[in-house]
């Protein structure tokens, strides 16, 4: 039976299909995505591409059609999950997909200050659990690439501002999480399971500017902020107000805790340490260096 991995063609995606050409024939990978020509060197590897919308509920059965297994990538379009993610669910079940694997997030509960980031995958870890399929969430911490830019930014200015307090983080390559993913959808054991899939340290504001300082050379500070300072920081410096709060309220739900786990879940279901953090920043070095 054929393992399909929808939206395919994001940054995620692309590294679970890398994950599951090294480990299953190319034949029984299904690759779904609304844009099936950005995924054509895999079609080319003998992977099936497919056209499939969780937009358009019609485009789900022909592009779930045999599927023995599937990752359901969230997909990034917050505030219209909550259907889509339900199209996609109630497309495996009628297609006859015997397990859905689901890309969760750390603390997917009401109260959690990034709000429906949060309850639209609660909402949806609860889908899966109601839909009589069988199910693994996969709640993958911050991932580490997202560091890039705001370690850039801190390089340049020499310092690192934050409204996260001492609150940690456990930073885990999108490498990582695609590999968890494959783990899980190659192997069995894990129906019913939800595994908290985290980098190997849980990093504070200060513990990050070291990890930018060590890695560019360059001394970064930590300069802490209130959420309004933050908020009016960065939209004095251009960012919209919508941005600039989703990035306050991401501080402020690393303030509270609601990031600070680190969990041994990826060690056990692949057999190797996750990368840490500085180990995902040193082959970014340039990119790190550009702003400053
Ligand atoms: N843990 C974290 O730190 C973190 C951070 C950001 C996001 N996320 C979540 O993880 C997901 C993957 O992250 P990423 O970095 O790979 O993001 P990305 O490159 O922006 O990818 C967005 C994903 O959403 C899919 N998508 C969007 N609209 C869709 C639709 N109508 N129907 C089906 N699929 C749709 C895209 O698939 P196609 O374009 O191939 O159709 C693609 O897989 C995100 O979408 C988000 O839910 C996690």
């Amino acid at each position: 039976m054929s393992v399909i991995v929808t939206g395919a063609s994001g940054k995620l995606g692309r590294v679970v299909a890398e994950s599951l050409m090294e480990r299953l024939p190319p034949a029984e990978l299904v690759l779904v995505s609304r844009h099936p020509e950005a995924l054509r060197e895999f079609a080319a590897r003998g992977a099936d591409v497919r056209y499939g919308d969780f937009n358009e509920p019609g485009s789900l059965g022909e592009a779930f059609a045999g599927g023995g297994r599937m990752l359901l990538i969230s997909t990034d379009a917050i505030g219209r999950r909550v259907p889509q993610h339900r199209a996609a669910i109630d497309a495996a079940v009628a297609a006859g997909v015997g397990h859905v694997v689901y890309t969760s997030h750390p603390n997917p509960v009401a109260g959690n200050p990034i709000g429906p980031i949060a309850e639209e995958h609660g909402e949806t870890e609860r889908m899966l659990h109601d839909s009589g399929i069988r199910w693994t969430v996969l709640r993958f911490g911050s991932f580490a690439e997202l560091q890039v830019q705001p370690a850039a930014l801190a390089i340049a200015a020499g310092r690192l501002v934050s409204n996260a307090g001492d609150g940690r983080i456990a930073p885990v390559s999108r490498r990582d999480c695609a590999d968890a993913a494959a783990m899980v959808l190659t192997t069995d054991g894990h129906g019913g399971r939800t595994y908290e899939i985290t980098g190997p340290e849980a990093l504070s504001p200060r513990d990050l500017a070291a990890v930018f300082s060590d890695v560019s050379g360059r001394a970064v500070k930590v300069v802490p902020i209130g959420d309004r300072m933050l908020v009016m920081g960065l939209v004095l410096h251009g960012a919209s107000r919508p941005i600039a709060r989703a990035v306050a309220e991401f501080g402020r739900a690393v303030r509270e805790g609601y990031f600070d786990l680190v969990d041994p879940a990826f060690e056990t279901l692949t057999g190797r340490p996750p990368m840490s953090l500085r180990e995902v920043l040193i082959p970014r070095r340039g990119d790190l260096l550009e702003v400053a």
